[in-house]
């Protein structure tokens, strides 16, 4: 059993299911993303876990024990939420303190422990002040000193970054990893950010519709997607519709796809751009190399690299992506876009 365990969690309100079934197992000192679009349940599984909502259906364990329905402050856990939640009137230290003071903590030893957690969080000296008379990256950091300062057994993070400018979010990324790793702290950390998800965890919880899409390291998820909805909402993507000869096998703008094909029904190709390489019009495709033809619509320089846009038969289009060093095709220039057969992945079409 791991450290953490939720087994069929399910959350319904009145007239939909936030949370649909989920099951996660968290070791301990493990950091975890749970990663989906808005609305897909994440802050809904994470309130679960902290006792503030409680689920229909389900149960969750922490160190061998359920606390499915233990009350929320005898879980000890660590939630940092996306507003802060700071008290206005509170100055940081007491901030800090305050869940030491809830659970009666001595005098002496809360200061020694919030004074430590100052430092953690690189606030030396600034315990005297109100939330107001701080940054937005220094009031993040206060939220996250208020959830450690009690030593949780998890670490709850909802969107915690969002609220930040993208250069502080970058900072702030490194330095809760770092923090995270130093303590060895369970943590499960929710956004919306695959960026975030994909440099801060040692998993990613793909999550759809209230339910886990998929689950695995960062190279699992982006090189092995295993449904359509993370393809195409973890990372760049290509997604066109194939066709299916006679002889059941898959052509793609009219070249033979040399990929696999599921049985039955309409499919999609997906193939990130990245693995697409430009060649001269005609050119053949090598040995275990897909192939197709078309003719560039126009290049987009995107800094570190260039998105060539090539157009095939109906309108449709593939992005390739190319380094910012190599100079495009001009556009209208017929070209031959090849990938190699095992960067190739085909999904269901109705299986979104
Ligand atoms: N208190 C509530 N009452 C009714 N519906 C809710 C409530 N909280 C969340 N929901 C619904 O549950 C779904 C999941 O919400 P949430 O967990 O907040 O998603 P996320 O954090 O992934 O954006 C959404 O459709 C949301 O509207
Ligand atoms: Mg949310």
């Amino acid at each position: 059993m791991a450290y953490l365990e939720l087994s069929g969690l399910t959350k319904r309100y009145r007239d939909s299911v936030a949370v649909d079934g989920l099951s996660l197992s968290v070791e301990r000192g493990e950091s975890v993303a749970l990663l989906g679009p808005s609305g897909c349940g994440k802050t809904t599984t994470l309130r679960m876990l902290a006792g503030l909502v409680e689920p229909n259906e389900g149960v969750i364990a922490l160190d061998g024990a359920e606390i499915t329905r233990t009350a929320a402050h005898r879980r000890n856990m660590g939630y940092v939420f996306q507003s802060y939640a700071l008290f206005p009137h509170l100055d940081v230290a007491r901030n800090i303190g305050f869940g030491l003071e809830e659970r009666g903590v001595a005098r002496a030893e809360r200061e020694q422990r919030v004074e430590d957690a100052l430092q953690l969080v690189r606030l030396q000296g600034l315990g005297h002040r109100r939330p107001r008379e701080l940054s937005g990256g220094q009031q993040q950091r206060v939220a996250l000193a208020r959830a450690l300062v009690i030593r949780p057994s998890v670490l709850l993070l909802d969107e915690s970054l969002s609220n930040l400018d993208a250069k502080l979010r970058d900072a702030m990324r490194h330095e809760i990893r770092e923090i995270q790793r130093s303590l060895a702290i369970t943590t499960l950390f929710v956004t919306h950010d695959q960026v975030e998800a994909l440099t801060m965890c040692d998993r990613i919880a793909v999550m759809n519709r209230g339910r886990i899409a998929q689950i695995g390291s960062a190279t699992d998820i982006y090189e092995r997607p295993a449904t359509r909805f993370v393809a195409t909402f973890v990372g760049r993507a290509n997604m066109l519709p194939a066709e299916r000869g006679a002889d059941g096998r898959l052509t793609l703008w009219g070249e033979a796809l040399p990929a696999a094909a599921p049985s039955g029904g309409e499919v999609d190709v997906f193939v990130r751009p990245q693995r697409l390489k430009l060649a001269p019009a005609g050119e053949p495709a090598g040995a275990d190399m897909a192939r197709v033809s078309g003719h560039v619509l126009n290049s987009v320089f995107v800094g570190d690299h260039i998105e060539v846009i090539v157009a095939g038969p109906g309108g449709q289009r593939l992005t390739v992506e190319i380094q910012s060093g190599d100079a495009p095709p001009p556009d209208g220039a017929e070209v031959a876009v090849m990938w190699r057969a095992q960067d190739t992945l085909v999904f269901p079409r109705e299986a979104a």
